[in-house]
């Protein structure tokens, strides 16, 4: 789904992940990789949490800037696992390998959400799945969805 969404409230973003997540592909060879782009405050955690709930995970999903990566079972048929990486404090991909990426990306049942992916751009695959968040004002974010 390549689209450009502008929502208006909290409740519409959630909309978004929703629909978002049941347009991604359930047969893969590998896991799906997603890149959250967009400054600070521009809703990148908030998408996470908003698709985390969608795949049935009770737990809070915080950020996770200082631990940089964290693992959620969820009750999704495909999705098993949503990993959601925070990059902001990586200086190079090579960080994220130390933290067995290649094998959570080897493994086609894990969704993987990245913020700040720019930060680790040389080991994300060229053809990752793309979301430009953007701030438009307090209630209403831009988010287009390559
Ligand atoms: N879609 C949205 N609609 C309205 N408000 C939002 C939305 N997404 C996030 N917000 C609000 O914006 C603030 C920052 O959001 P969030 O933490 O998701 O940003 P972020 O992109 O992850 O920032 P960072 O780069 O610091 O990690 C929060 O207070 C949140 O409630
Ligand atoms: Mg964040």
């Amino acid at each position: 789904m390549k689209i450009t969404v502008t929502t208006h409230s909290l409740e519409e973003a959630q909309k978004l992940a929703k629909d978002w997540l049941a347009s991604l592909p359930q047969k893969t060879d590998e896991a799906t990789i997603v890149g959250l782009y967009g400054n600070l405050g521009s809703g990148k955690t908030t998408f996470t949490q908003s698709v985390a709930r969608e795949l049935g995970i009770n737990s809070a999903v915080t950020s996770p800037t200082f631990v940089i990566e964290k693992l959620y079972e969820t009750t999704h048929p495909y999705f098993a696992r949503l990993i959601h990486i925070d990059a902001y404090r990586l200086e190079s991909g090579r960080e994220l390998q130390t933290l067995n990426f290649e094998d959570l990306v080897d493994n086609p049942n894990n969704l993987i959400l990245i913020e700040w992916p720019e930060n680790v751009k040389e080991i994300l695959p060229e053809n990752h799945l793309k979301i430009l968040c953007e701030f438009v004002d307090e209630n209403s974010r831009k988010f287009e969805i390559l």
